[in-house]
């Protein structure tokens, strides 16, 4: 069984983070959320992973990711010119993929279940596909499927005005290699795309068989701020093991609950309360970090109050006293304020950027 995440895509909902970087490399918890994604995979015993990019950011994430060496795993990227859907990223994958049966994983999505019952199911059922799906109350956001009492699948509908369930498909498939058949026998949707839901739906339609499951754990599609903020929330509260402080703390600093902070970084009178975790390389003074934060390597926050947000390499906050909260800050942002309080505000934000003063 082979491995194949989507990671190209042009990240619009994660404006301005996505101006100058890939949507999947948006850490949760200092990681970004396609290497939970590998992660998965190589739990399930899948190695051999071929990753979707685009040329805009495919650059970047390999570099950053690398062969697969330090997941154990062998990786091959797979270069999509431009995005033409998930079904045309199976399509220009066939060479990697050739007669194998796959797992097909988007590289936003993260889900809690483990993907080995999946893959033994699908197994031990000889299935074409075995799509995962997910009560949820917006359901014309998503592709939805229509069921029986029995679990198999009826019909399917990309992002459907007038939904038939309350049932999303997940972004993980598993797929046997009838599933290049049925990509040849689709046409690009309405908004222009190859939609591995149409393929699915010929699936069924040409009596291969299709099965669903519900995912009994939470499933997070970190496409945009808030759910980004959530993946942090839930990641940090499940995964972050006990303290372990590597760098300095000074005496009158207080650190308490599950706290993670790295290397060479450095807090002067702080009090910070877990699950939080911090880079390596920071400089903290005179802060509050509250829980649910996660502050990537190289920060300074200097006179700042801040909870359960994120902030990414390089930022800069000094000197804001008003708490900062549910607050994703950008690479190399600078928030800094005079002593006093300021008699104005001056900006220049990156566009698409959001601002509220509550
Ligand atoms: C894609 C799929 C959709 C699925 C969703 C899950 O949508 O087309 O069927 O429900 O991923 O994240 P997109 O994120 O491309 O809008």
């Amino acid at each position: 069984m082979k491995g194949l995440i989507l990671s190209g895509g042009k990240g619009t909902r994660l404006r301005p983070l996505t101006y100058t970087g890939a949507k999947q490399l948006v850490p949760v918890a200092n990681k970004p959320i396609l290497w939970y994604g590998i992660e998965s995979l190589v739990k399930a015993g899948i190695t051999d992973i071929g990753i979707i990019v685009s040329p805009e950011t495919g650059g970047e994430i390999e570099a950053r990711t690398g062969t697969g060496e330090q997941f154990g795993a062998k990786i091959t990227y797979i270069l999509q010119a431009s995005p033409d859907g998930l079904a045309h990223a199976v399509k220009i994958a066939r060479p990697f993929l050739q007669a194998d049966p796959f797992v097909m994983y988007l590289g936003d999505n993260l889900i809690q279940d483990g993907l080995k019952g999946f893959v033994q199911r699908f197994q031990a059922q000889a299935l074409d596909a075995l799509i995962l799906l997910k009560p949820v109350p917006n359901p014309t956001a998503f592709g939805v499927a229509e069921v029986d009492p029995k679990g198999r699948v009826l019909r399917l509908v990309e992002k459907p005005p007038i939904p038939p369930s309350n049932l999303a498909l997940v972004g993980v498939y598993l797929f046997s290699p009838e599933i290049h058949t049925a990509i040849d026998h689709i046409h690009p949707s309405a908004r222009g795309e190859l939609e591995i839901t149409d393929a699915i739906q010929q699936l069924i339609d040409s009596q291969q068989t299709v099965e669903a499951q519900t995912l009994s754990g939470w499933w997070l599609d970190t496409g945009k701020k808030d759910d980004l903020l959530e993946a942090n929330r839930i990641i940090l509260d499940e995964y972050l093991g006990p303290p372990q402080i590597e760098g300095t703390v000074d005496a009158i600093s207080q650190v308490s609950g599950r706290v993670k902070i790295g290397i060479g970084s450095q807090l002067v009178n702080c009090t910070v309360r877990g699950p939080v975790v911090i880079g390596e390389n920071c400089h903290l003074e005179n802060c509050f970090v509250g829980a649910y934060s996660s502050i990537a390597d190289g920060v300074t926050l200097t006179d700042v109050e801040i909870d359960h947000s994120v902030v990414l390499q390089g930022a800069q906050i000094v000197g804001i006293h008003q708490r900062i909260v549910d607050s994703l800050i950008g690479q190399r942002a600078r928030l800094t304020t005079a002593p006093q309080r300021p008699k104005a505000l001056r900006f220049l934000i990156g566009d698409d950027s959001q601002i509220e003063l509550t």
